[in-house]
């Protein structure tokens, strides 16, 4: 196979120069080949793998680039890396590796290329391509990855009870591809990820969702949301979202089945945002609090109320036992649940435009992410219904647009600060402060006063006097 338009590069004539001087036959291996065959973008992480020292060679490549590049070195894994052209180069020898059942961390000895290949998670990433001088563009596929990559298929190289055992994260792995290549996972191999779905346990929460969030981030999360459910990952990583799953029926009623609910509403979010993993984050989280909150109603039927309170309210552990980020990421994901569903209540040309400016002032510069999830829950499959909670929710947003230009709330700051009100007054710090100041905050957003400093200015002489205050006339 010729694949000389990738090798155009003048990075590659530079390993095949390095490798014959220092007598290390060395090849392109892994993403960066499987990305370059599907014709995608050109990857920004380049795996060179040599039969030898990867430290040796790196050093070797960095005298044939200027300016010198830094080279960092990392002597326990015997691998380099460094940056040419945005691209990052990593260099590693080639490795046999064993594997002990507590640990996915191998023993590794020096190895062959087919050692090394052998090794890999996916035939479709056991991919080389020679840089040698003799062979230059070869495509070394010993098991038939190109086929497979054709076929749209994930397949291990070797026994995939064994490779997955081996290395668990590989489970998570098959589905992310999965779901990002939209490739199928060969039959067995499935079986395989079932069978040792429990492994995932000695895999770190950190690489777990390096690649969850790559699901999520993906074009149809719903494709490894599903994956997971049906492999029985999803119930050991994520169980409050298992335990949706279900329709309930009495007395001729029946509740929607709030898992599938919950993927259709993943999948809608990704498509009316692109790139936001929180709020694909709160999409998949935001009806987790039905479990704790169904009720059968007598003559009404289902009822999950405050599941968004109750949700909302599981969130931090949720994070904290995954390791997601407890900062801004985790206070965003809350919001957004608990507030869910506020615009639900504000629907209809009766509602009143301080009904709307609370909302506003609550939720602030996310608003618009609030009513894009609020476009995303209408999962009905009545197409009459679906266009009149979608012109519902428009109308909602229109008039959400017209009163912040009016208004300014998404950002409100009080026209008069407690400083103002103290020097006005001639008071220390005190209870009365907060009084005022919320009876200005109440006054504005009800509509009483316009949000400037004037009005706001004899409201708060008008409240003071009322609390006993005495304007200071220094
Ligand atoms: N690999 C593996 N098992 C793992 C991780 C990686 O066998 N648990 C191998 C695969 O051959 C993979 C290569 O190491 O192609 C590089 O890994 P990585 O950079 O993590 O993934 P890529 O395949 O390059 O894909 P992506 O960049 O999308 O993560």
């Amino acid at each position: 196979m010729n694949l000389s338009s990738a090798l155009q590069k003048k990075i590659f004539h530079i390993v095949r120069i390095s490798s014959q001087r220092i007598k290390q036959d060395s090849y392109v291996i892994g993403g960066y080949v499987r990305d370059f065959l599907l014709g995608k973008k050109e990857s920004e992480d380049l795996d060179i793998l040599t039969i030898g020292e990867g430290i040796r060679l790196a050093k070797e490549v960095s005298k044939y680039i200027k300016p010198y590049p830094k080279i960092r070195i990392f002597k326990r894994f015997g691998t380099a890396m460094l940056k040419y052209n945005n691209q990052k180069i990593e260099f590693v020898g080639a490795r046999k590796e064993s594997y002990c059942f507590s640990s996915r961390n191998p023993f590794v000895e020096l190895g062959s290329l087919q050692d090394d290949q052998n090794r890999r998670d996916f035939t479709i990433n056991a991919l080389a391509i020679s840089l040698n001088h003799n062979n230059y563009g070869k495509l070394i596929d010993p098991f038939g990855g190109l086929s497979d990559l054709k076929k749209k298929i994930l397949r291990t190289p070797l026994d995939s009870n064994v490779t997955y055992s081996d290395d668990p994260l590989r489970m998570m792995r098959a589905i992310r591809f999965s779901t990002q290549l939209q490739f199928s996972i060969e039959k067995s191999s499935f079986k395989s990820i079932k069978k040792n779905k429990n492994r995932i346990n000695i895999v770190s929460s950190e690489r777990i969702i390096e690649e969850f969030n790559k699901i999520l981030l993906s074009k149809k999360p719903s494709i490894g949301l599903l994956l997971l459910y049906e492999s029985g990952l999803l119930s050991i990583i994520l169980p409050e979202l298992t335990l949706l799953k279900g329709i309930e029926e009495k007395n001729g009623y029946k509740h929607k089945d709030n898992f599938y609910h919950t993927l259709q509403v993943v999948d809608n979010i990704s498509k009316i945002k692109e790139n936001s993993l929180w709020l694909r984050w709160a999409a998949l989280l935001h009806d987790i609090g039905k479990i704790h909150t169904k009720k059968f109603l007598p003559k009404i039927g289902w009822s999950f109320h405050s599941h968004e309170f109750v949700g909302s309210k599981m969130i931090f552990h949720i994070f904290k036992r995954l390791k997601l980020p407890i900062g801004n990421p985790m206070k965003y994901v809350k919001k957004i649940i608990q507030n869910s569903y506020k615009p639900i209540a504000l629907i209809g040309d009766k509602t009143r435009d301080s009904s709307i400016r609370r909302l506003l002032f609550e939720i602030g510069d996310d608003v618009e992410d609030l009513m894009k999830l609020c476009l995303a829950d209408i999962t009905t499959s009545n197409m009459e219904k679906k266009k009149k909670y979608q012109e519902n929710i428009y109308f909602l947003m229109e008039r959400i647009e017209k009163l912040e230009k009016k208004d300014k709330i998404k950002n409100w700051k009080s026209p008069i600060s407690g400083n103002d009100i103290m020097k006005v007054f001639n008071i220390n710090p005190c209870k009365k402060i907060g009084i005022i100041k919320n009876f200005i905050k109440d006054s504005i957003l009800e509509g009483k006063i316009s949000n400037e400093f004037q009005s706001a200015y004899f409201l708060m002489l008008k409240k003071g006097e009322e609390l006993g205050l005495k304007k200071n006339n220094e």
